[in-house]
């Protein structure tokens, strides 16, 4: 795991871009595993001002989102999916048909589920994965348990997610209370990972995550299992490192 530490989170956007843009350049075709949450905001405003410049050409890239919550439609300004457009796909020339974000709405969300793994695997797996963390160390929507989840599955959310999550909602009410997600075995089969945290409430997490080993617990403390694992952190994520 390599931690690079930056000033703020704007100076984090620029760079998690140039990486991707690099990506872009090596491998055209390449498969993103993209993330939603805050934390990869201005990696998208920094990418999609790189994709104005020319300097990111997004017309042969297809991607796979981590995550979507289960019982609210595409359209609902919270979806995962309408996020993913507002913020990213419409703003850069990534073709409609090479987006994938989990759509868990048919009568067995098994099956929905095993249809996008299937889906990651047919494209060749993930190049480039970026991630951010939850509250209590979760990634995607891979909650504290007790064993890692391999493949994509619905989740429970927790109490904290929920709480964490009501801001972007009129209420706790209004937060899902299940998601479909990737699972930590689906993440580590992506080439290289990508994990980005700001600001001082993500300290915890993140040094849950650097200073303890792989445990379930902890999901984001898989990533130890991974050889090709770069961390981004703005001072207040990195404060109790
Ligand atoms: C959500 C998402 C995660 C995200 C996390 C942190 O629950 N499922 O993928 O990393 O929250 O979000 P934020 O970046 O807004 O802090």
């Amino acid at each position: 795991m390599q931690i690079h530490i930056f000033k703020d989170a704007a100076q984090i956007g620029e760079a998690a871009a140039q990486l991707f843009a690099a990506k872009l350049l090596q491998k055209p075709d390449c498969v993103l595993g993209l993330a939603t949450g805050s934390t990869p905001l201005p990696t998208y405003d920094a990418l999609v001002a790189l994709h104005r410049r020319g300097l990111a050409d997004f017309s042969r890239v297809r991607s796979f989102n981590l995550d979507e919550y289960v019982g609210i439609d595409r359209a609902h300004e919270q979806s995962y999916y309408r996020f993913m457009y507002d913020n990213l796909f419409s703003l850069v020339n990534i073709k409609p048909e090479n987006v994938q974000v989990p759509h868990p709405v048919s009568e067995d969300l098994g099956a929905d589920c095993d249809a996008y793994e299937a889906a990651i695997d047919a494209a060749g797996g993930i190049d480039l994965q970026i991630l951010g963390i939850g509250n209590n160390g979760h990634i995607a929507f891979n909650e504290p348990c007790e064993v890692f989840p391999l493949r994509t599955h619905i989740v429970h959310l927790t109490e904290s997610t929920i709480l964490a999550n009501q801001r972007f909602f009129n209420s706790a009410d209004e937060v899902p209370r299940q998601a479909m997600t990737m699972g930590i075995g689906t993440i580590l089969r992506a080439r290289e990972i990508l994990l980005i945290a700001t600001g001082a409430g993500k300290a915890a997490a993140v040094a849950a995550m650097v200073n303890g080993n792989a445990d379930p617990r902890c999901p984001a403390s898989a990533l130890h299992l991974h050889s090709h694992v770069t961390v981004f952190l703005d001072a207040g994520a990195a404060l109790i490192l």
